[in-house]
């Protein structure tokens, strides 16, 4: 038996005006995409914002139902938005935000494991590195790539 370990490093910042500019536009759309949030059972409002190769960025707020597996994540909802507009570019970033009735969380929201795994596949479809942005009142955490907050990705069919 051997023990085997798994080192993931990510960047924490104090605020967004410390991210580059192309990220803190990606924060700034993630921010405003919490307002288009429906959130009437858990109150927890999340935005997220998806850059794309050609330099769009796509929104996308929590969907919730009565039937509860009906909704979707901020998340998901605007990765599938994305793709569904532009099928032949490239997810190259996700930024995400939330609080409970629009009120940033003092620690970053972070992504649920089935859009950890939507991600994982977006980003396998395009080669390239798909970063993970999450924002706080108090920080920001940034991941270069999904594989950080996904390890061991499942990607084998
Ligand atoms: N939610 C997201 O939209 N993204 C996350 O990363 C975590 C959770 C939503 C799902 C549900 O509408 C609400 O937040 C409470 O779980």
């Amino acid at each position: 038996m051997t023990d085997k370990e798994i080192h993931i490093t990510y960047h924490e910042y104090g605020s967004v005006e410390e991210l580059n500019p192309e990220d803190r536009e990606l924060a700034a759309e993630a921010l405003k995409a919490m307002s288009g949030a429906y959130a009437p059972y858990s109150h927890f409002h999340v935005g997220a914002a998806v850059r794309m190769s050609n330099g769009q960025i796509v929104r996308g707020a929590n969907q919730e139902n009565a039937a509860f597996p009906s909704g979707l994540c901020a998340e998901r909802t605007a990765m599938f938005a994305a793709s569904a507009r532009y099928p032949d570019k490239d997810m190259l970033g996700i930024a995400l935000a939330g609080g409970v009735m629009g009120r940033l969380s003092s620690r970053p929201a972070t992504p649920c494991g089935a859009c950890r795994q939507v991600m994982a596949q977006y980003q396998a479809k395009s080669g390239k590195p798909m970063s993970v942005i999450m924002i706080s009142a108090d920080k920001i955490w940034k991941f270069d790539k999904v594989d950080d907050i996904l390890p061991l990705i499942f990607d084998s069919i």
